[in-house]
């Protein structure tokens, strides 16, 4: 049977660790060619040589979406490793301290806004300009539960994933009758390298937050990985625009 990828050539950001890594993973398990990106470079070249060990195709290329000449850099780079881009997952994001809105700090805002927004930003503008070049594509960007629902004490986070899904419809809408769809993830809590140790460090508290979760566990990596596959593969032909919850249940409530 034919992969759902089969030589569809796509970018993961942030594709060093957790939702991304599981994400270049499963795209390459598929067929694709992935261009694996990430400020560190040994996260990152981890994640290609896992890729290869089990037979896929994958390079390495830098990139701080912060940094728009980068962004640039990392199409650039794309396109003259494979001949094209057929999708992308815009996976990039980071916190803020988590405090009241009073007691946080302006840098920590501009920080947080500058990747997980204008970062996403530039990954688009760059991104869907090379796809109008190879005749289409599909996009999925990652944003967050705290993108559906208010999220106390992690305003720059939320306001930040707010704005994912914004950016989303937004520029779905744009780009649908030139053959480009754009989507996103909304993890909820995900059992990334951070998550794990948080989930060791205070066993009782995560217990308490997975019985919350309608499906009675938290997300896996691989969870939001099979969303962002399908939602750029051709399973997904008729949906544009959407901000799908990968949360367990957990914003049904
Ligand atoms: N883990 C969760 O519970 C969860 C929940 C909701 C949303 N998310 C979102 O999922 C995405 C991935 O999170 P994760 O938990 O898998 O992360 P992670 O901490 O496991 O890995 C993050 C990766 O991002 C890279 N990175 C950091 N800043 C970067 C930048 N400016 N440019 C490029 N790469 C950069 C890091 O080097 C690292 O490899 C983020 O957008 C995050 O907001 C995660």
């Amino acid at each position: 049977m034919a992969s759902l990828m089969e030589d569809k050539v796509g970018i993961v950001t942030a594709a060093g660790s957790g939702i991304g890594r599981a994400s270049a993973l499963a795209f390459a398990t598929e067929g694709a060619k992935v261009v694996v990106s990430d400020i560190n470079e040994q996260l990152g070249q981890e994640t290609v040589r896992l890729i290869k060990e089990s037979g896929g195709e994958a390079s390495f290329v830098f990139c701080n979406v912060a940094k728009e000449e980068q962004v640039v850099r990392l199409v650039q780079q794309t396109l003259e490793l494979y001949g094209r881009l057929d999708w992308a997952h815009n996976n990039a994001g980071i916190g803020a301290p988590s405090k009241p809105v009073v007691e946080t700090n302006s840098a920590d805002w501009d920080r947080c806004l500058q990747v997980n927004t204008t970062g996403l930003y530039y990954c688009l503008k760059h991104e869907i300009a090379a796809m109008l070049e190879s005749g289409g594509g599909a996009i999925v960007n990652t944003a967050s539960t705290s993108g559906l629902l208010g999220s106390e004490n992690l305003a720059a986070y939320s306001a930040s994933k707010w704005a994912v899904n914004g950016l989303t419809k937004s520029v779905a809408l744009e780009y649908a009758k030139k053959g480009i769809r754009v989507n996103s993830i909304c993890p909820g809590m995900t059992l990334t390298p951070a998550v794990e140790a948080w989930k060791k460090e205070v066993p009782e508290q995560a217990a308490y937050v997975e019985n919350d979760i309608p499906l009675g566990r938290m997300g896996k990596p691989e969870d939001q990985a099979n969303a962002a596959v399908w939602l750029c593969s051709d399973k997904a032909a008729y949906i544009t625009g959407v901000n799908l919850a990968v949360d367990g249940g957990q914003t049904a409530k």
